[in-house]
């Protein structure tokens, strides 16, 4: 059985004026457990609201979602944050880091929300601190490191609490080269020692390769899909292809950096 299984999802925005638009048209897609799936497409494609959707923030319109055995449509509210909460790990282009806690607070986070004990806490830290190369700044606060610091506190903060699946929407969104770089290579070093499945949104060709497969959405339904090789520059190339023949914002291509 597949991690997460999607089927014939929609998502219909109402209009003021009464006009519907369907931004999800009946998507159906399956991740395998361990999967890395990165989702691309023009601005405006719906690929926030797939991710949204996905993750279980916006309801669907349409469709059944099921998630590590459980029918997400059928949970009633106070067992969806619930689930929500120990099964999935969130990533944000704008990291979402409280300036007003230390990194290792905000790190923690999702455990002191779970009521462990400090000792345990304290050392599943030192354990993400340390794969993620971020022990040296963990009582710092969020505004005292750099943005791709923050990043990798945040994806520390994502997979403290093991979750089932990690969602990234635009994860390097707010960083120069070198930190996309960082944080992205962090995501998938996770994704091949833990097998934490990852789902992430980038309209980045850079960051996307370094996915495993990639899902291209263009006016909400599947467009294309491409699988990684065994050589991340091809595969970048490959991506840069299909997102020609897509159209669409064409300062994707001023990211161009293998
Ligand atoms: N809350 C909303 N109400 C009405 N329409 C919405 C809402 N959110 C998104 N849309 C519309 O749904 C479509 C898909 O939006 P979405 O944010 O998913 O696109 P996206 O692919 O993430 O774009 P971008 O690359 O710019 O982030 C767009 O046409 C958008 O205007
Ligand atoms: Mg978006």
């Amino acid at each position: 059985m597949s991690l997460l299984q999607a089927t014939n999802i929609s998502k219909v925005y109402g209009s003021k004026r009464g006009i519907e638009h369907k931004a999800i048209d009946n998507i159906s897609l399956s991740i395998e457990k361990g999967e890395f799936v990165g989702v691309m497409g023009p601005s405006g494609s719906g690929k926030t609201t797939l991710l949204n959707m996905l993750s279980t923030i916006d309801r669907l319109s349409a469709g059944t979602l099921t998630i590590n055995g459980e029918e997400i449509t059928r949970l009633p509210k106070g067992k969806l944050a619930k689930f929500r909460r120990r099964e999935m790990g969130f990533i944000f282009q704008d990291f979402n880091l409280l300036d007003t806690l230390t990194i290792a607070e905000n790190i923690m986070l999702p455990l002191t929300l779970d009521g462990w004990k400090v000792k345990d806490m304290e050392n599943k830290l030192a354990h993400v601190a340390n794969q993620l190369s971020i022990d040296t700044i963990l009582r710092n606060r969020s505004f005292e490191v750099s943005g791709g610091q923050m990043q990798r506190a945040a994806i520390a903060r994502a997979i403290i609490h093991e979750p089932a699946i990690i969602f990234a929407d635009e994860p390097t969104g707010n960083l120069d080269s070198k930190a996309s770089r960082q944080v992205m290579e962090a995501l998938a070093h996770l994704n091949r020692e833990k097998e934490a499945t990852t789902l992430m949104v980038s309209h980045d060709p850079f960051a996307a390769s370094f996915c495993e497969r990639i899902l291209f959405i263009k006016d909400g339904k599947i467009f294309n899909q491409l699988n990684k090789g065994d050589n991340r520059q091809t595969f970048f190339q490959e991506i840069l292809n299909v997102q020609s023949m897509l159209g669409g914002d064409n300062d994707d291509l001023q990211t161009v950096r293998v």
